[in-house]
């Protein structure tokens, strides 16, 4: 593998102004490297290596830019109580991209290229890492076309770097959601399932449109009947009626969270009854009614996991209540992602660290 220079070389202590980690918060305060390979149509891929952040801009008329043809991953690294750093389940976003990266007809890195990006990204940002419990650094890997031209075609240059983001360990929030029966973010045979910019461009209007009716974040609706959920802003969702644990299913019109995964697995092994199906508004008022609804919650890999205590599309508003449930995997989820239990420790790995660079 070539870099500049041998991880551990890269940083200086850290400010003295260094914020502690619970302010951190998301997305602020970004990493000083970026880690990247290229692709040419030629010679595949190139080696990685590793650059100022600064000195990587993307051509503007790239068909990253111009057309959207961009595609990214949020994971995240954490500290364990012997302050070892391991990076959540990176192997399941490698494939993600790769399915991203298919649907954009863009060229799929390899799990390799991939895991090394990411663990170098990691030990070039050793000491951003939070302590153990208070934080992460976030990863967000992105796959882009470079080449530097205006044609509708797939790009012949493309680039895989990886931005890292320090963030705070995100608190238990309780949200409100605004169900959205106008806009859509995703039809069947689009690529909702993709994590692509071009998503989540179709949805900030969804999200300002519900902040601006007083609601936390937008839920989305299925396109063609719009009664049916499909995910929130940046979620995946569950719901609970009786004692079964619903979330929408992979259909192609959402993002197959990683998270999502991980809370399916963790009910299953609680024994919670669980299944993927399809929940519509008007099941949860009836449910509502006849005063079945559980706890509701939406999942994601920069959240973690937040409450939704109502889901309204402002004539039918749907009020779920707090069984513990939520809470209980919030911690339980806590633990697994920063190694504070052996339980589905083959979701963990080990990003080795030169003690220099720590
Ligand atoms: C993530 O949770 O990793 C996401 O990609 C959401 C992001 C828009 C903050």
């Amino acid at each position: 593998m070539m870099h500049t220079q041998p991880p551990g070389l890269y940083e200086a202590a850290l400010p003295e102004d260094w914020p502690q980690p619970e302010a951190l918060g998301f997305g602020q305060i970004l990493g000083p490297y970026l880690v990247h390979a290229q692709h040419c149509a030629e010679s595949g891929w190139h080696a990685p290596s590793v650059s100022a952040r600064a000195a990587l801009p993307v051509p503007m008329a790239s068909a990253g830019l111009q057309y959207g043809f961009s595609v990214f991953e949020g994971l995240k690294a954490y500290r364990d109580a012997s302050d070892r750093i391991h990076l959540f389940r990176p192997r399941d976003h490698a494939r993600r991209l790769q399915h991203s990266a298919q649907r954009l007809v863009m060229p799929e890195p390899t799990e390799e290229l991939f895991m090394t990006l990411c663990q170098l990204a990691v030990q070039v940002h050793a000491r951003y890492v939070p302590p153990h419990g208070r934080g992460s650094l976030y990863l967000r890997p992105t796959l882009y076309a470079e080449e530097d031209a205006l044609g509708f075609r797939p790009a012949s240059r493309h680039r895989l770097a990886v931005a890292v983001t320090p963030c705070s360990d995100p608190v238990l929030r309780h949200n409100r959601l605004w169900a959205e029966t106008e806009l859509i973010r995703a039809a069947p045979g689009g690529i909702g399932a993709a994590k692509t910019g071009g998503n989540y461009a179709a949805g900030i209007a969804g999200q300002q449109r519900a902040r601006q009716k007083g609601y936390d974040d937008v839920i989305w609706l299925d396109a063609l009947t719009h009664r049916e959920l499909a995910e929130a802003g940046t979620m995946n969702v569950f719901v609970q009626i009786g004692n079964e644990v619903l979330t929408p299913p992979l259909d192609g019109t959402i993002l197959p969270g990683i998270t999502r995964d991980s809370v399916l697995r963790l009910l299953r092994t609680e024994g919670v009854p669980v299944s993927e199906h399809r929940i519509s508004l008007d099941e949860l008022a009836a449910a509502g009614m006849a005063g079945q609804l559980g706890t509701a919650f939406g999942v994601g890999t920069a959240a973690r996991l937040t409450m939704i205590d109502e889901i309204s599309d402002g004539s039918t508003a749907i009020r779920f209540r707090d069984t513990g449930l939520a809470t209980r995997l919030y911690d339980k989820l806590k633990q697994v992602q920063e190694g504070a239990t052996h339980a589905l420790r083959e979701w963990r790995v080990a990003v080795p660290v030169p003690s220099s660079a720590d």
